[in-house]
């Protein structure tokens, strides 16, 4: 893993959105997407960017379960509000929130990714080390799953939502061997209640318990954080 480290969260995304440039310079053409407060600056810098997604793909990392696609709370939601209605991708691939047969869903979106091996990846990270929603213990051999999210998890979205009650408790998620299967990944961190989740990443040992740890077996990871996520790093 190279890691980053940057004096504020803009300038670790705009590193960000380089690495993004380059990948689609150098011919990617699928890239999985992550949602959350993290990816929200480089997003924004694409959408003010001149680059052209409209020959690419993108898949996104998990969705809640139980919204529908037009509540404001939902990934699909965030997504076209954040970049796809601003910078049109030819495919546009999210977990449906709203399948009645949550088994074929998963085999759905499996086979997406399988069809569409992603170039470059995209991620946050859990203040508990999840990536997407692989919550832990993660099951490091794991393909798309619906999981029931981690208190931790319900705690730290609630902000987005009026009250905690309103957070779903269930969701879709990439699982991590899929992730792994990313040729390149970009993970950002940013903000002190990060940071053990950060230093576990990096300086821990690779362990189900903080599951993006796995990433460390990774050969092309770059890890991009501001101060305050980094301040526990040796
Ligand atoms: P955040 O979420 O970007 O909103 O902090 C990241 C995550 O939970 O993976």
């Amino acid at each position: 893993m190279r890691t980053l480290v940057f004096d504020t969260p803009a300038e670790a995304s705009q590193k960000a959105f380089e690495l993004v440039r380059e990948s689609l310079e150098n011919g990617s053409t699928t890239f999985g997407l992550a949602t959350g407060s993290t990816p929200e600056k480089l997003y924004e810098l694409i959408v003010a960017s001149d680059l052209d997604f409209s020959q690419a793909s993108s898949i996104n990392l998990d969705e809640y379960y139980g919204l529908t696609k037009q509540d404001p709370q939902s990934y699909a939601y965030f997504m076209k509000k954040h970049l796809i209605s601003h910078k049109p991708f030819k495919n546009v691939y999210i977990p449906d929130g709203e399948a009645q047969d949550i088994d074929a869903e998963l085999a759905r979106y499996d086979k997406i990714i399988e069809e569409n091996p992603i170039d470059l990846q995209i991620l946050g990270i859990g203040n508990n080390g999840h990536i997407g929603f692989n919550e832990p213990p993660a099951d490091f051999n794991g393909r798309t799953q619906f999981i029931d999210l981690d208190q931790s998890t319900i705690e730290a979205n609630a902000r987005l939502f009026d009250s905690i009650d309103e957070v779903p408790t269930k969701a879709l998620t990439m699982g991590i061997k899929s992730i792994m299967d990313s040729k390149k990944i970009i993970l950002m961190a940013f903000g002190e209640e990060k940071a053990r989740a950060v230093q576990k990443l990096i300086e821990g040992p690779v362990d189900p318990m903080v599951p993006a740890s796995v990433l460390q077996n990774h050969p092309d990871v770059v890890v991009l954080l501001d101060k305050a996520s980094a301040q526990f790093l040796a």
